[in-house]
């Protein structure tokens, strides 16, 4: 196996994705395997979070998207929605200060309904003290469903009174407005589906799956992604 600085240096040899998206799956099954209740796979889950973030800051990574909290894992059991999300909203505290001084812009995506308003102000305070910043740009998916950021665009255009809209025009209206659509998108714990995730961004990204559970995801397993990445041909429907 490559160490680490010869990924970098293989990655580095050809042009990195701009975007990279990720669904950061299989926390719960890590737990379970090692007898540990599903909230220990979250914490030890935001360990692999840090480490990515990292790496994609040191190869100059331009933007990141990593989905925390879906639409849908409100129907989870017990505590549990609640437990992922004052997670989310401790570790954003605890780490806001480094994240800024490594020049990352942190900005929160998803719906606002449904989220406690204190977090919801963390959020914004968190993109509005980082988002002059001219590193990584950091999109953490809360309370995220595609086919609800769909809709939202929806109403607001309704709201404005549009008739008509074109392609690009329509992506102004999404929680991603001026974010390039995801080159790559990597799914971990061996899952095959998308679970609702930027599913109008992702019409052309390459799809990356690994059956390594998130907290066991490495950034060499990061950087071999975006090798495996760099060896295709995309063709965008022409030749
Ligand atoms: C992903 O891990 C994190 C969230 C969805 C919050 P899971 O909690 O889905 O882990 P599994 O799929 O049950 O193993
Ligand atoms: C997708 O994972 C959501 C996040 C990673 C936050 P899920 O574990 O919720 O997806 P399904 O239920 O397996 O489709
Ligand atoms: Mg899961």
């Amino acid at each position: 196996m490559k160490s680490k600085q010869e990924l970098i240096k293989a990655v580095k040899e050809h042009p990195l994705p701009r975007h990279i998206a990720i669904i950061m799956d299989g926390n719960g099954r890590w737990a379970k395997k090692k007898n540990l209740p599903r909230l220990k796979g979250h914490q030890v889950g935001t360990r692999a979070v840090k480490k990515i973030v990292q790496i994609s800051g040191e190869i100059g990574l331009p933007y990141l998207t990593i989905y925390a909290f879906s639409t849908e894992n409100w129907r989870r059991p017990n505590d549990e929605p609640k437990a992922v999300l004052s997670l989310i909203e401790r570790t954003l505290m605890k780490e806001i200060k480094e994240l800024d001084e490594n020049d990352v812009i942190i900005q929160f995506i998803g719906s606002r309904n449904g989220l406690p308003a204190s977090m919801l102000k963390k959020m914004d305070n968190a993109y509005e003290m980082t988002k002059d910043n001219t590193g990584l740009h950091l999109l953490v998916a809360v309370n995220y469903g595609g086919r609800m950021e769909i809709i939202e665009g929806i109403n607001k255009l309704l709201k404005e009174k549009k008739d008509t809209i074109s392609l690009d025009e329509f992506a102004n209206y999404l929680y991603t407005k001026g974010i390039p659509d995801p080159d790559l998108l990597i799914r971990t714990s061996g899952e095959l589906r998308l679970s609702n995730y930027l599913i109008w961004q992702i019409a052309y990204s390459e799809l990356y799956f690994t059956d390594i559970l998130w907290p066991d995801f490495s950034q060499e397993e990061f950087l071999k992604a975006i090798l495996d990445f760099q060896n295709r041909s995309r063709r965008f429907g022409g030749v």
